[in-house]
């Protein structure tokens, strides 16, 4: 077999990375803020539920919550002004961008979250919630390290069992117990909560599809390790992160594979335990080689920290404010591989692939935390790319609630979690094996085969591969304008059951997707949605960078592109496509 030989990269010399990944990124200290997806619609006062005249394109969408539909055909800015302005009273103006809606969750009204079989389930964590609760601001005096999962030592580790037994044995009133903790995420996206202002409507916060699945996720580690460490008994307890985008770390950790362990959870996909991880995992598992699987992984990392990830709205996912009812996107990680890798750890045996493969149980298997260990550790590591984050208001005070090591329930911002090092944290510097690994075009320059355009096609059920032309507003950009924006896919008005493993891949200039694969350029990414719960249908979107694609196909002079989209599970429903510009590059 072959070996690897792989350049390590340290994730420490946070502003030294090569200059030749410094193009995908903004070098401009300063960034505009992301630009709000509805500035262009009309703000008026009597708008309702049934006003015909606001275009629904993208901001509307129907909803279907405890088997109503709500639908939702206004601008939320609507309903603020309506209800005389809950937020950001002060600022109305005219600018309609600066009616701030940031996200929170109506926490004391917490109800029966949805399992995937629409069964009622009570998530809510347990106890009464106070009249006043306060913000919490971390103010961290000294940093752990997270270790990766393949490199902890018997110490640490019999650490982490110490706090888990402890954490299984209290009761189930307490919050920090580990089913209390597993459920946070059960509630949070399973439609345990609406959105604070929006019960009426019924209109749920589920914190994956747009761009607080980050942010969200960050925070409810943040209160499991504190508590972790409170029954460890060790302030500098730290949990370990799998770190799937190395080859050594492609494997699930061994230390959660010890049936008599805390770390263990009876339901796993029991053909996985030894197997390679496929980052791009479908739900069938790939007759390829261990290093082929190693290899296309790495590329695979390298689309989509990197290739993919040339936007905040790209890498964190798009924007989502209160009353927004549709899903409104997914980041490049949260697709994949953090999607891919809870559908590879579930039990295919069960229903929905429990526990890790749905996301009502996802947080009983203790790999779950490891798992989100990294994905967070993605988000350092973009950030120490260039990546920037969002400086949107309404991203930086959406906020959550957790209850802490105490037992005392905080208020969280977005604001307070960017900078892991002041929430008291870091990542052990493993390097970044994949920044070099790259995708090759299986045909440059390709002669295209004529096909239908979007508008010929869609609206359509994806049930088997769709290919269509689709023309592009400008061909031939400087470098500047490269610079400036993004050349964007958009497909819009996904349509899909959020009780059902959905996956969809997309490719580009490629009529022949037998041929081709994750390790080619032409393999754009996928579409993927892990069951959440209500078995509702719910609209999102999906987008993917071109620039470089383009480039690297020999097809930036091309006046219209070939999109094939490729069903892999489930089918959806697909409004259309587009090619557009995201400005927010630079
Ligand atoms: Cu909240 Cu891995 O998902």
């Amino acid at each position: 077999m072959a070996s690897l030989t792989l350049p390590i990269i340290s994730t420490n010399s946070s502003n030294s990375f090569s200059s030749s990944y410094v193009k995908h990124f903004s070098t401009s200290p300063s960034k505009p803020t992301f630009p709000n997806r509805r500035t262009g619609i009309k703000v008026t006062c009597n708008a309702s539920n049934s006003d015909p005249k606001i275009p629904t394109d993208e901001t509307a969408s129907s909803k279907k919550i405890d088997g109503e539909t709500s639908l939702m055909k206004f601008d939320r800015r609507n309903v603020l002004l309506g209800i005389g302005g809950l937020y950001g009273a002060t600022s109305f103006g005219a600018n309609p961008s600066a009616y701030a809606a940031p996200l929170s969750p109506d926490f004391a009204a917490c109800h029966d979250s949805t399992d995937p079989d629409k069964k009622p389930i009570d998530c809510c964590p347990p106890g009464t919630v106070p009249a006043e609760v306060p913000t919490y601001v971390p103010t961290a005096t000294k940093v752990n390290t997270r270790l990766a999962a393949q490199l902890v030592d018997d110490n640490w580790l019999a650490k982490y069992k110490k706090a888990l037994t402890a954490m299984r044995k209290l009761d189930d009133s307490d919050p920090r117990s580990f089913k209390a903790q597993a459920n946070v995420h059960c509630a949070y996206c399973n439609g345990g909560y609406y959105q604070a202002g929006y019960e009426a409507s019924k209109l749920i916060l589920d914190v994956h599809f747009s761009w607080i699945f980050f942010p969200f996720h960050r925070w409810y580690l943040y209160f499991f390790e504190r508590i972790c460490q409170k029954y460890a008994d060790d302030d500098t307890f730290a949990i370990p992160f799998w770190n799937w985008d190395s080859p050594s770390g492609m494997f699930l950790p061994s230390i959660f594979k010890d049936s008599s362990s805390p770390l263990y959870d009876s339901l796993r996909n029991s053909n996985h335990l030894t197997k390679v991880l496929d980052l791009n995992y479908d739900g069938t598992d790939t007759s390829d080689s261990t290093i082929t699987v190693i290899k296309n992984n790495l590329i695979t990392m390298k689309k989509q920290m990197v290739t993919q990830s040339t936007t905040a709205a790209a890498f964190f996912g798009k924007s989502f404010l209160a009353g927004d009812a549709s899903d409104p996107g997914a980041g490049t990680i949260e697709t994949t591989p953090h999607n891919n890798v809870h559908r590879w750890v579930g039990d295919p045996n069960e229903s929905h692939g429990e526990d890790m493969g749905a996301f009502y149980s996802a947080g009983r298997d203790p790999v779950f935390y490891c798992h989100h260990a990294n994905v967070d550790r993605m988000w350092n590591i973009w950030n120490s790319l260039g990546g920037q984050n969002f400086t949107d208001s309404d991203w930086l005070n959406s906020s959550f609630y957790f209850y802490n090591e105490e037992a005392q329930l905080v208020k969280v911002f977005v604001k307070d979690c960017v900078n892991t090092k002041l929430l008291g944290y870091d990542y052990q510097d493993v390097g970044i094996p994949w920044l070099y690994s790259t995708s090759k075009a299986r045909r440059t320059g390709a002669t295209l085969p004529s096909a239908p355009t979007p508008g010929e096609v869609f609206p359509t059920t994806l049930e088997k591969t769709i290919t269509v032309a689709v023309k592009r507003p400008k061909k031939v950009r400087t470098k500047q304008e490269k610079q400036k924006s993004e050349e964007v896919l958009d497909i819009f008005g996904i349509e899909y059951n959020t009780g059902e493993f959905v996956k969809f891949d997309v490719y580009i200039n490629e009529d022949n997707p037998s041929e081709s694969g994750p390790e080619k350029t032409e393999f754009l990414g996928g579409f993927i949605n892990v069951p959440h719960g209500h078995s509702m249908i719910s609209t999102t979107s999906k987008s993917f960078a071109l620039t470089e694609v383009l480039e690297e196909l020999g097809a930036d002079n091309y006046d219209t592109i070939l999109v094939t989209l490729v069903p892999k599970s489930s089918t959806v429903t697909i409004k259309g496509l587009k090619i557009k510009f995201d400005n927010t590059k630079a």
